[in-house]
């Protein structure tokens, strides 16, 4: 059997991350930590929640496992299952019965894309039972004092058979993200892109133009990960116009009339 505290050492998260706080959100996730809530993480794609989730978990010192939920994934994938080996079979606890059993924060990115039947088995880990069944090995563990379970929700994105079961909603604190102010968010691409602010300036002004399209030919304007992406390719010698039209135009839309209309904001920023 592995030895727990080398297995949880692969999940703890050494250096600091960066992450430039936006409101409140430090203090009020220690809080809920501290009573070990659940937290819900909303927000559209790349605005900094996963960012946040490893600087908390820094923050507090507690290990990090992250699972990445799929429309595949069965409630198995999540607590575990019997595997056949030279010796018979063995059980093998997935990565929520590590987290619980050794005290780490669980991070379930994209719950909703799973189906409901699994998000059923964080039920009772959720509110004051704090327990998880292992049904196939005839098992009940009382999570970790440390244990807390986080999901992150991107709101919109799904359709209402997708949606979170209302049972599942109320049992977490939430969390809303978006994207940084405007300075904030100068401040982030400068740091993360390793680029001057009067050009990570540009890109935010051009991001923030393209968030006024949603709706009008796009879903979701440029994100934060994307201007960080532009600034990588600037600071790799490529011109604005160019690191734009691959990092933002192309990845955002394949409507030829909307990308015309992205390059004109490019062209009128720049
Ligand atoms: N407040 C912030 N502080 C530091 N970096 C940030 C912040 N917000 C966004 N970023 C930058 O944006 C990138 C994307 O953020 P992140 O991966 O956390 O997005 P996300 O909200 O988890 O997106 P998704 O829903 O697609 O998983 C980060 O890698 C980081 O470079
Ligand atoms: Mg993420």
């Amino acid at each position: 059997m592995t030895n727990p505290a080398l297995l949880l050492d692969q999940y703890r998260i050494l250096d600091e991350p960066y992450y430039r706080p936006l409101r409140d959100e430090v203090e009020l996730f220690g809080a809920a930590y501290a009573s070990r809530m659940p937290v819900m993480l909303k927000g559209p794609t790349g605005c900094g929640k996963t960012r946040f989730i490893e600087y908390m978990a820094w923050r507090l010192g507690r290990p990090l496992i992250t699972v990445a939920c799929h429309e595949d994934m069965t409630a198995a994938d999540l607590v575990g299952r019997w595997l056949l080996d030279a010796e018979g079979t063995v059980w093998s606890d997935g990565p929520l019965t590590t987290a619980v059993r050794l005290g780490a924060i669980c991070y379930l990115d994209e719950i909703v894309e799973a189906r409901q039947d699994t998000t059923v088995v964080i039920h009772p880990l959720t509110d004051d039972r704090r327990v998880l069944p292992l049904e196939k090995r005839g098992e009940l563990i009382h999570a970790h004092s440390d244990f807390q379970l986080v999901i992150s929700y991107n709101p919109g994105y799904q359709s209402a058979i997708k949606d979170l079961k209302e049972s599942t909603k109320q049992r977490f604190a939430a969390l809303d993200f978006d994207y940084p102010d405007r300075s904030a968010e100068v401040e982030v691409v400068s740091r993360e892109a390793g680029i001057e602010p009067e050009i990570a300036d540009l890109l935010v002004k051009i991001a923030s133009h393209s968030r006024n399209l949603k709706g009008q030919g796009l879903d979701e304007g440029a994100s934060t990960r994307m201007l960080v992406n532009a600034g990588r390719l600037i600071g790799y010698g490529i011109s604005l116009d160019k690191a734009c039209e691959t990092t933002i135009v192309v990845p955002l839309t394949d409507d030829a009339d909307t990308r015309n209309t992205l390059r004109d904001v490019i062209s009128a920023c720049a």
